[in-house]
């Protein structure tokens, strides 16, 4: 199976695959300061809630690191990155938490700050690959078969992560098993991060698999020819609403009609019991550019408006478990995270 260091730490500079380019060209990023960050989020060179987590935890790292090269206020540095960061995509709670345990390191010094974002970084690694293993386990008593066609939505594997995945990350190790007939990855309109990402790590990993248009799968689903949804998620909040992205919905609504298991992989850190329900979790609203045209060409009649919100929430009630690295929460059935 791949592994990928979708983000990582080398010699005080933070390196990221930028994942605008993949799956065309495999480059790597070397930033320097925490604007660098700030705008490598914005523009989803790194995504994915796991990895933001990183990325902001790293980035109040560089603003430290920076200052005290500089001999400016590392205090104060630390704090403008931190606002910058926490700006920038109000979704993923672990990007919030990620940046909020960085500045907490901060009151240590520079070392101990750096020290923080290295730790979530390899957290992070282990605690997906533990939810692999969980949600294998809990596919495998879910299914009313062995040889599983999964759909999933946008990428929730390595990329969105460190070395391994969350939703992905369960259907690599089911796959690992035996276990996985097909996979069915969603293209993810409008970024395309099911077409161009997962659809680039599957075949990484030997999975078999087809991509389809967002549109197909609530036929597929209802007409039998999907056994389980697995997808990851941005926020969870207290009552056990899933935030995820724009499109995760359909899914769920096609898997409760069609009687399949709807299962979200997410690891702890994804829980936000701060944030009671769906309804309160903030969902981004993107440029409108990226609905109204396509590979830079316009699609939309000049004069055309959008709406592009990143995602959607999926009530509890039509989620069938909640897998993380330390347990499974069956929210449908009334259990709360
Ligand atoms: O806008 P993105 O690409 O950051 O959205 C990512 C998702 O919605 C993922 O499914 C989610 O972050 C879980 S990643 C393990």
């Amino acid at each position: 199976m791949l592994t990928v260091r979708a983000i990582d730490w080398d010699e005080g500079e933070v390196v990221i695959i930028d994942q605008t380019r993949l799956p065309h060209e495999e480059v790597t990023l070397r930033l320097q300061g925490p604007d660098q960050v700030a705008e490598a989020i914005t523009t989803l060179r790194v995504r994915g809630a796991p990895a933001l987590g990183v990325a902001g935890a790293l980035g109040v790292a560089l603003a430290a690191a920076r200052a005290a090269e500089r001999g400016t206020d590392v205090a104060e540095a630390v704090r403008d990155a931190a606002a910058l960061l926490a700006a920038t995509r109000p979704t993923a709670v672990n990007l919030r938490r990620g940046v909020d345990t960085a500045v907490a390191a901060s009151t240590g010094g520079v070392e101990a700050t750096i020290a923080a974002g290295i730790a979530i970084l390899d957290r992070t690694d282990m605690v997906t690959r533990a939810i692999g293993e969980r949600g294998a386990d809990l596919l495998g008593s879910l299914a009313k078969q062995r040889d599983l066609r999964i759909l999933t939505h946008c990428n929730a594997g390595a990329l969105a992560c460190v070395g391994w995945g969350t939703a992905l990350g369960v259907v690599a190790t089911a796959h690992d098993r035996g276990m996985v007939a097909r996979v069915l990855t969603c293209e993810t309109r409008p970024l395309l991060q099911g077409a161009r990402l997962t659809a680039w790590e599957l075949a990484r990993m030997g999975a078999p698999y087809d991509v389809l248009v967002d549109g197909a799968a609530a036929g597929l689903v209802v007409g039998g020819q999907v056994d389980a949804v697995v997808v990851g998620a941005d926020r969870i909040a207290a009552n056990g609403d899933v935030a995820n992205k724009v499109g995760t919905l359909a899914h769920a609504l096609a898997a409760q009609r069609a009687g399949i298991p709807f299962v979200v992989a997410a690891p702890e850190d994804t829980i936000d019991l701060d944030t009671p329900t769906g309804a309160d979790i903030p969902i981004e609203e993107r440029a409108s550019d990226e609905v109204l045209a396509f590979a830079g060409q316009r699609t939309a009649p000049e004069g055309s408006t959008a709406r592009n919100p990143a995602f959607d929430v999926t009530p509890a009630d039509l989620v069938t478990a909640v897998v993380t690295e330390d347990r499974v929460i069956r929210p449908a059935r009334g259990e709360h995270p």
